[in-house]
């Protein structure tokens, strides 16, 4: 498999065009961004890791029959995926009440809520990922309303797969984010939804089952330190730290250069 041209950039991650039209290659950067962009740092380590918590976490999914992005790991950095049109509306699942939910609507921080709750994101940087209903996603075109049953069927199973795998390794998954696109199915000759983007700690909010420890990027968010101990602390626990002679290569050190912008 051929690495080609960049063909998109994002906070996080690098997508190359591959020789083969409908695969491309997804890097995961070492970068952190929050708030929309105004905080910014990069944490040594976390796209390796990221990078292997994304793979077995999708693998895991696609075993219990979830249809996502992901074909293999190809290194420490790379993933090798099918190309995907994104749909451009994050999914958030919440099954406890925390970040943006308790601000906006000023319900208890930690409020188990009665179901898992699902909003809807648009994806654009230039207007913060704002908050949309699901007549908007319709109004605009972004998505039809089977594409969004499917997804909300999806993102239903992810959560109950999720939220039992992390409960085995005493971790509780408060919220989440997800993202889904397109993509050709040549055996039935059309589009169908699948999982795209990543999850990982940047995406999830795990806390340790017993202490409420955060283990993800309110770490970064909130200047809590410690952010790649707590991730390898979630790779070590799912069992998948990167391999000894790796580790050596990356410096697991503390975030450099935070850097804040003015609005
Ligand atoms: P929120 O409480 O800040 O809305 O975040 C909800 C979940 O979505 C949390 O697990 C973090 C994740 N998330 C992302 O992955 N990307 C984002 O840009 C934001 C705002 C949240
Ligand atoms: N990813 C978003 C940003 O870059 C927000 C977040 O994860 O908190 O600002």
């Amino acid at each position: 498999m051929n690495k080609g041209k960049k063909i998109y950039e994002g906070k996080a991650k690098i997508i190359y065009a591959t020789n083969d039209k409908q695969l491309v290659i997804q890097h995961f950067k070492d970068d952190a961004t929050a708030f929309n962009n105004l905080k910014k740092a990069k944490i040594e380590g976390k796209g390796v890791l990221n990078n292997r918590i994304s793979e077995h976490l999708l693998l895991s999914l696609s075993q219990c029959g979830i249809k996502t992005h992901l074909i293999k790991r190809l290194n420490m950095r790379e993933q090798l995926i099918k190309k995907a049109e994104i749909i451009p509306v994050e999914i958030i699942v919440r099954n406890l009440a925390t970040g943006s939910l308790t601000k906006r609507l000023g319900i208890t921080e930690g409020t188990i809520l009665s179901k898992p709750l699902i909003e809807y994101c648009y994806k654009s940087d230039d207007l913060g990922d704002p908050l949309v209903s699901i007549d908007h996603i319709f109004e605009f075109n972004w998505a039809d309303r089977k594409e969004i049953e499917t997804i909300n069927e999806l993102s239903l199973r992810i959560n109950d797969i999720l939220t039992g795998m992390f409960k085995a390794i005493n971790i509780k998954l408060v919220d989440f984010k997800l993202e889904f696109g397109r993509a050709w199915n040549k055996d039935k000759d059309k589009n169908e939804i699948i999982l795209a983007d990543e999850i990982s700690p940047d995406t999830c909010r795990l806390w340790d089952a017993k202490t409420e420890k955060k283990l993800d990027k309110d770490r970064f968010r909130k200047d809590l330190g410690n952010i790649i101990q707590s991730y390898q602390e979630v790779a070590r626990r799912l069992g998948i730290m990167p391999e000894e002679t790796n580790i050596k290569e990356v410096n697991f050190g503390k975030p450099t250069s935070v850097k804040f912008k003015k609005k």
